[in-house]
């Protein structure tokens, strides 16, 4: 299959993409787009035989289920069905959140596919922020199920030449909306009466859910709700330790890459054969923004070893350090 990268900086380009988009999805085929989070690789969420075509260009497993996209406030309650003990707690993370990178986990309805949910009673829905996912997504007037645009297991895409190298020649388009905006995945929460249960670290961190509910942690669990908990994930392919406090790591200089978290004193840049800063001045915005590209240029310097440094624990280092942690596990 041959694999269209469409751009959308002039309004014509825009306009042309848009049409195009639109029809590859009333196609019942997958279209690759920028998100604020990462790309997503979008399909019709009410069309099973859409939605397998998202599986099969990942080589996801289908008991990964996916998130379901809004294209307005209104189709809320048309996918999910929220029962009046948590209405109340729903609506105000939907004022405060929504559009944005806040994934809620509610109880289905009818309508969703098993496909997407993987059979679970529950489904998963957020509304990107991101003006061209909009357009998109307004044009097509229908929910849109989308999972990062990369195969399954491996670094999520925050550019689109990052989908090109996931996923070419298996989709039929990708849309260009240049570089994503926070870098990592939505946060994901589970909705209980007055609780939240986090699925999944992210832009929207537990300090801001902390004020709306009680929060309950969850995020490595051994049969994970949400397989972004599975131990390894977002995993580059090159071996990765992180240098958490008390690791020491005999390493050859010649073959070894540094993901350092800001400029420090402490180690050269000569002591590395490669070596990528994720924030100089040590902005934990900036480091969630360009993880992923710097992992994945890591990735690709023909190195055999990644020595990763942490970042500090609070506000987004969380969502950093989940990601961190989980490219650095053992692959299974
Ligand atoms: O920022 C994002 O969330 C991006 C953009 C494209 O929207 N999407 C994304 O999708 O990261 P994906 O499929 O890569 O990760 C979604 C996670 C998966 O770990 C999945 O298991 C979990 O959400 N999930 C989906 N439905 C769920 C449900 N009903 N219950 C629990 N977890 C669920
Ligand atoms: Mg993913």
């Amino acid at each position: 299959m041959e694999t269209q990268l469409l751009a959308t900086k002039t309004p014509a380009q825009l306009a042309a993409t848009l049409d195009a988009a639109a029809s590859v999805l009333a196609d019942g085929q997958p279209v690759a787009l920028p998100t604020e989070t990462v790309y997503g690789l979008a399909a019709d969420a009410l069309r099973p035989d859409a939605v397998s075509r998202v599986f099969e260009a990942k080589e996801r497993p289908l008991f990964d289920p996916l998130i379901v996209h809004l294209p307005s406030r209104e189709w809320l309650d048309r996918v999910a069905e929220i029962p009046v003990e948590i209405r109340e707690l729903v609506e105000v993370l939907i004022a405060k959140f929504w559009p944005g990178p806040l994934t809620l986990v509610l109880p289905r309805h009818g309508i969703v596919p098993d496909l997407v949910t993987a059979g679970l009673e529950t489904v998963a829905v957020r509304m990107s922020s991101h003006p061209v996912f909009r357009a998109v997504i307004e044009r097509f007037g229908k929910p849109l199920a989308a999972p990062s645009a990369n195969r399954f297991g491996r670094i999520s895409p925050t550019a689109a030449a990052h989908v090109q190298s996931e996923l070419a020649g298996r989709i039929p388009l990708i849309v260009d909306g240049g570089a994503t905006e926070h870098g990592v995945e939505s946060t994901i929460v589970k909705v209980d009466a007055g609780k939240l249960k986090v699925l999944r670290a992210g832009p929207v961190t537990m300090e801001e859910l902390a004020s709306f509910a009680e929060l309950e942690r969850s995020m490595v669990a051994a049969r994970p709700d949400a397989p972004g908990q599975l131990k390894s994930h977002y995993a580059p392919r090159t071996q990765m330790i992180l240098l958490e406090p008390g690791i020491k790591v005999h390493y050859v200089p010649e073959t070894t890459g540094r993901l350092a978290w800001r400029d420090s004193n402490e180690r050269r840049v000569d002591d590395f054969a490669a070596f990528e800063v994720l924030s100089p001045t040590g902005d934990l915005r900036e480091a969630a923004a360009t993880l992923f590209a710097k992992m994945r240029r890591l990735d690709a310097a023909g190195l055999q070893l990644i020595l990763a440094e942490p970042v500090p624990e609070h506000g987004l280092g969380i969502a950093i350090m989940d990601r961190l942690r989980k490219a650095a596990a053992p692959h299974v």
